[in-house]
């Protein structure tokens, strides 16, 4: 990859259940991908900005949102991608921050022909800048989430590791299932097991189930319980900021299982 024109990797951040650990892999991942000297683009697409306001990017402070990348002509997205990227960090990576007005797209694009791609082709115009491009998507399937399945390359499930979890689970399957029937290529999917706690054995048996059933489909790092991931979102901070931390080695070894990819 070195030597030639960098292509990236677009990774939907999903799944249908909430509170899974959705954001905190966005944003940790993104963060130890700069780690590994990739350059990254952290696009947050939940009305509720939690990736945004976890990386002080607050989006009452931003003029711009990916709400207007979706409101606007492709005419208007080569001066857009210029003024809705803020840079994040010393190993820095690019942030699109969300808005509470995204909220209102699925009403808003109802009668826009080719709704779906809108993403897709947004992206298509500053891919070659990135190594990675990750999206921290909503909980709820709607037009935002259909846009992340259909612009990524990868769809990052982040499981959390107990027996409701499971269940939630159906729900995208049934979405993505749904996807494959028009798209070109099935959706790649691969499933992280987060929130496992070590301590206990129905966290392990849950974990077992996830191996049996999804098999390769499964990343091989496991990401454990660890507080200090709340104690970095609350700081505004991503917890490599916080020192050495358990979380904080997980999430970079499945950075490095995605870079093998
Ligand atoms: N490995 C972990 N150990 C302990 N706490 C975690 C871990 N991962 C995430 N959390 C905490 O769990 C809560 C939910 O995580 P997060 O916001 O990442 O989930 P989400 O799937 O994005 O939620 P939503 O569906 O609401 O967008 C947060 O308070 C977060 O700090
Ligand atoms: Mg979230």
């Amino acid at each position: 990859m070195k030597d030639k024109e960098r292509s990236s990797m677009v990774i939907a951040i999903a799944n249908q259940k909430g509170g899974v650990g959705k954001t905190t892999s966005a944003v940790t991942l993104s963060s130890a991908l700069a780690g590994l000297k990739k350059k990254v683009l952290l696009i947050d697409l939940d009305p509720h900005a939690c990736a945004s306001i976890h990386l002080r990017v607050y989006p009452d402070h931003q003029q711009y949102s990916i709400y207007d990348i979706f409101s606007s002509e492709p005419e208007g997205w080569p001066d857009l991608w210029r003024k809705v990227r803020v840079q994040r960090g010393e190993k820095s990576i690019d942030v699109v921050s969300a808005n509470i007005l995204l909220s209102d797209l699925d009403a808003d694009l109802r009668e826009k022909p080719g709704k779906g791609v809108i993403l897709k082709h947004a992206l298509s115009l500053v891919r070659k800048e990135y190594d990675y491009i990750v999206l921290d998507c909503p909980p709820h399937l709607g037009i935002l989430l259909v846009n992340s399945l259909i612009a990524a390359d990868l769809l990052l499930i982040p499981i959390q590791t107990d027996f409701l979890a499971l269940h939630g689970l159906k729900l995208l399957f049934d979405t993505v299932n749904l996807l494959n029937k028009v798209l070109p290529e099935p959706i790649r999917y691969k499933a992280l097991a987060t929130m496992f706690d070590r301590r206990t054995r129905a966290s392990l048996r849950v974990l077992e189930l996830m191996e049996r059933k999804m098999g390769d489909s499964m990343f091989k790092n496991v990401i454990g319980i660890d507080t200090r991931f709340r104690e970095a979102s609350a700081q505004g901070r991503v917890i490599y900021e916080l020192g050495e931390s358990r979380g904080g080695k997980e999430y970079a070894a499945v950075a490095k299982e995605i870079i093998a990819l």
